[in-house]
């Protein structure tokens, strides 16, 4: 029996939320293990809607543990606060249902604020962050000066970890402009939270082990997309976590070979948030078309999102870099009455023919998309449960980016019901 680990295969947004709660039903723990409260998840469990930030999916189902791996960045307020919200649709969140990696690292209000200054003053490059201090603390981690869940637990040396990690930022706050941090309010900041978040800490890679040899079923829970990720995305437009399904072992201390079966949420054409290189982004009427019947705003900060056509290019390099074995294909409704579909197939470059996204900043930016058209469909595909449902147009389309992509569709979702889903492949039997 594989595990599963589902990753966004386009620039996040792909409609993760409905996939993982469909599976999170068949899996008994369900693992974060990157980026923070800059993921937006909205579960519809039984008419009820939940909007999940940090938490992963597993919290809402009753009898399933959910779990923030060590490559989770943790805002302790956040993580506090979307406790409550669950609190008070009813959803009551206990160590039972809950454990937090004991290293994972902290987002503080430094990190938030330095966040904010970044994308609001006019140097540097503005990536058209969260704002939630994602990428600061993931700087201190790897600067080796971060506050980890583990030292909420030992006070009598919080202070000199709190000095070490002020040194740093002081010194940047000062050079900023801005006001120091004091390190006596830091510290009581952290003192007041420690008895929230504690209760929930425990060390994950053992208790992720103990499950896998107790045969428990484990669903990693990706979220942002592979096209954000650290290293294989549109640096420096990327948030600062790896995305790609590599980073479910190691930030949730699993061996890769405990990763198993990799789905990749791929939406029926693309979008994306923030800044950087989008080749196939649609400004005119195909875009709004695309943004108003896909209701494209972000779940977290609300900003409208960028559209375009299906990029093949891009998702056929996910496929790679993350070692994608099926897809969900989702939101192909959308497309629905369009007269023609475009889908990107290639690039060229200078010229010249290329047939994946270069590395570099400033090609990224300068290739130009070669589409295919396709026919499109009168018909609605929207809630349709089995490929006769389907126009026929609708399924040459699919088959068509299955070629493309060089993956299988192992689930095609038609409606933001989760019955109104076409299961081609369990990824749990596979
Ligand atoms: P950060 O993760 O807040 O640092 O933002 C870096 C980039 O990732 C920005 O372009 C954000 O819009 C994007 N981003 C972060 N989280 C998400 C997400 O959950 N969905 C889509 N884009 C995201």
């Amino acid at each position: 029996m594989a595990n599963v680990v589902v990753v966004g295969s386009q620039w996040g947004d792909e409609g993760k939320g409905k996939i993982v709660d469909w599976l999170s039903e068949r899996a008994d723990i369900v693992v974060r293990f990157q980026g923070g409260h800059n993921a937006g998840h909205t579960l519809v469990i039984d008419g009820v809607s939940y909007k999940l930030s940090l938490l992963p999916s597993g919290v809402v189902r009753p009898g399933k543990l959910g779990v923030i791996g060590n490559g989770v960045v943790v805002d302790p307020h956040a993580l506090v606060a979307e406790i409550g919200r669950l609190a008070a649709q009813g959803v009551t969140v206990t160590p039972d249902n809950l454990r937090i990696a004991e290293n994972a690292a902290l987002i503080l209000s430094l990190h938030r604020d330095l966040d904010t200054f970044r994308e609001t003053s006019n140097s540097g490059t503005r990536i058209g962050t969260t704002k939630r201090g994602i990428g600061p603390a993931y700087e201190d981690k790897v600067g080796r000066r971060a506050i980890r869940v583990m030292d909420l637990a030992d006070l009598p040396t919080l202070q000199d970890k709190i000095d070490r990690l002020l040194a740093h930022h002081n010194a940047l706050r000062r050079g900023l402009g801005q006001a120091e941090i004091d390190p006596k309010g830091l510290y009581e900041e952290l003192a007041s939270v420690a008895d929230k978040v504690l209760p929930f800490m425990d060390s994950v890679w053992q208790l992720l082990d103990e499950a896998r040899r107790n045969g428990k079923r484990i669903l990693f829970e990706g979220a942002q997309g592979a096209l954000l990720d650290i290293d294989h995305g549109t640096y420096p437009y990327v948030t600062s976590s790896n995305t790609v399904a590599g980073q479910a072992a190691t930030g949730s201390g699993v061996g890769p070979g405990a990763v198993g079966y990799v789905l990749g949420i791929t939406k029926a054409y693309t979008t994306r948030v923030g800044e950087g290189p989008f080749p196939s982004e649609q400004t005119g009427e195909v875009g709004d078309f695309l943004g108003t019947r896909g209701h494209e705003f972000g779940t977290v900060t609300g900003r409208k999102r960028r559209c375009g056509w299906f990029d093949a290019v891009l998702v056929r390099q996910t496929i790679r870099t993350s070692g994608i074995n099926g897809i969900a294909l989702t939101k192909l409704d959308v497309l629905d009455g369009l007269e023609e579909i475009k889908i990107c197939v290639g690039y060229t470059l200078e010229g010249r023919a290329i047939d994946y996204l270069p590395a570099a900043q400033a090609a990224q930016a300068a290739v130009v998309p070669v589409y295919e058209t396709l026919e499109g469909w009168k018909e609605s595909t929207a809630g349709a449960r089995s490929w006769n449902d389907l126009p026929a147009q609708a399924v040459k389309y699919v088959r068509h980016v299955e070629e493309l992509i060089g993956a299988p569709v192992a689930l095609l979702s038609t409606s933001p019901e989760r019955d109104d889903t076409i299961l081609v492949q369990d990824p749990f039997q596979s």
